[in-house]
């Protein structure tokens, strides 16, 4: 038996100016979008906005449903919405930002699993990294230069043949 370390490198912004001029607006547009979120249930906005490699934005939030599992986080939203509106155009990042009405979200809420997951599919399609931007509604700004840092040992379609 050997053991194996799986890590990566993130980057930690302290704020929103040490960013560069496209990463910014990325992230202003996310936290713009989130405003638009329904979540009357949770009362937790999520915003994301993804970059394609054409310049074009696509954005996204959460939308919620009684029947709770019916409902959509915000980076699927984004990231269906890039794939239905351009396809096979390249993604280049997501910025990703959450607010609560209850408290002040102050650390970087990572994506959930199945947004992990949705989002890998695309840059294990495209065979280049899509970086990911994440803050709170204040605080550090947290960058992971691709999806697979934050899902080591990913489903691929590479497992569905074996050729
Ligand atoms: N949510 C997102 O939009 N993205 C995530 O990655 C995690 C959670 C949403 C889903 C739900 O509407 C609310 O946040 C609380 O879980």
């Amino acid at each position: 038996m050997k053991k194996q370390h799986i890590g990566f490198e993130l980057s930690v912004y302290d704020n929103k100016e040490a960013l560069s001029q496209n990463e910014q607006k990325l992230l202003s547009e996310a936290e713009l979008a989130r405003e638009n979120a329904y979540a009357p249930y949770s009362n937790f906005k999520v915003g994301a906005a993804v970059l394609l490699e054409n310049g074009e934005t696509v954005i996204g939030n959460n939308q919620e449903n009684s029947s709770y599992p019916s409902g959509l986080c915000a980076e699927r939203v984004a990231i269906f919405q890039a794939g239905a509106k351009y396809p096979g155009i390249g993604i280049t990042s997501i910025a990703i930002s959450a607010t609560s009405k209850d408290y002040v979200v102050d650390s970087p809420a990572g994506p959930c699993g199945n947004c992990r997951q949705s989002i890998i599919e695309y840059e294990q399609k495209q065979k280049s990294p899509i970086s990911i931007l994440l803050r709170g509604e204040t605080g550090p700004i947290y960058k992971c230069d691709s999806v697979a840092d934050i899902l080591p040992l990913a489903f691929s379609s590479s497992f569905l043949s074996d050729s």
